[in-house]
């Protein structure tokens, strides 16, 4: 594997590739992340990942100076996955001079969820990232969906600037009792760690009543079309099951001694709350959650 400090010898190294795969990661490299890697080996060829802990996607408050850097053993499981380049700039290399212009996520998928919790994260990583596909060049770029949201903050962006990079999704990978691999994870104590796979359950309980109230929706035997006062972005009714679901998910998560900034049912394709007729229409959803235990900030979301 040839590791490359600067966009001149990246270009270099991959003039006249037509079917890169690329992976960027901010180091700390786990299982989940060489998932991507395998998934990017079967897409294209040669594969290439970078390493960068990218300061403008990290909020005043959190923890830039502490994520965890672990450079030799990154390395190492790159070379064993038969990763072709690691590209792994400084911030000096990256960011020259202050990084003026930026991607700015459209309100409505930037400022929702994660975005609403993490003021300007989108923008960090919507910035990082247009700038590494253009060192890159990749035909195709893979992002996991354990970050759900940046992934289709990203697909939006690739879609709207007509980048000639096609964004693949990966699954998440979990530890066998369910917990979604993070570099997070880390920062987790062992009783937190005992505790942490709760997060998931609670998705999957409410994925399942989701999917068993959908049917009976769909069916007519619930009532749950009765209007509601929430209403959805282009002024429909929420589908109230989904916000039932979600406050019997938070109050399960602060019960057991989590701190939920959010649970909610969306749809996949635009993370919009469904409406009634969403869920006629068997559109599909996710249940995205983010919720803290201890002082570590854990997020995951299901598939309905
Ligand atoms: O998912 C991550 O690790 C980061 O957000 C990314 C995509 C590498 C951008 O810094």
């Amino acid at each position: 594997m040839k590791i490359v400090r600067t966009v001149a010898e990246l270009r270099a190294q991959l003039r006249g590739q037509l079917r890169t795969a690329f992976v960027p990661t901010m180091g700390n490299l786990h299982e989940g992340h060489l998932s991507l890697m395998r998934v990017a080996a079967r897409l294209g060829d040669p594969v290439v990942a970078s390493i960068f802990v990218n300061r403008l996607q990290f909020t005043p408050n959190e923890d830039f100076d502490q994520y965890p850097r672990t450079f030799e053993a990154d390395c190492e499981k790159l070379e064993r996955e038969g990763v072709y380049v690691l590209f792994a700039p400084d911030e000096n290399e990256l960011y020259p001079v202050p990084q003026e212009y930026r991607v700015s996520p459209p309100t409505g998928l930037g400022d929702i969820l994660e975005g609403e919790f993490r003021p300007g994260f989108f923008t960090g990583v919507t910035t990082v990232v247009l700038k590494l596909f253009n060192c890159v060049q990749p035909m195709v770029a893979v992002f996991g969906k354990k970050d759900y949201q940046q992934l289709m903050v990203l697909r939006r962006m690739a879609e709207q600037f007509a980048l000639p990079t096609e964004i693949v999704p990966a699954e998440t990978v979990r530890a066998p009792d369910g917990l979604a691999l993070s570099s997070r994870n880390g920062y987790l104590s062992p009783e937190d760690r005992a505790r942490a796979p709760m997060l998931h359950e609670v998705l999957r309980d409410t994925v399942q009543a989701l999917q068993v109230n959908g049917v009976a929706m769909r069916s007519g035997a619930d009532s749950s079309s009765v209007k509601t006062n929430s209403q959805t972005q282009s002024g429909a009714d929420i589908w109230p099951q989904a916000l039932a679901a979600e406050q019997k998910a938070i109050a399960r998560l602060s019960g057991l001694g989590w701190v939920p900034d959010y649970v909610s049912v969306r749809r996949r394709a635009d993370l919009l709350p469904p409406s009634l007729a969403d869920v006629a229409n068997a559109t599909p959803l996710v249940v995205l959650a983010a919720a803290r235990l201890g002082a570590t900030r854990l997020i995951d979301n299901l598939e309905v």
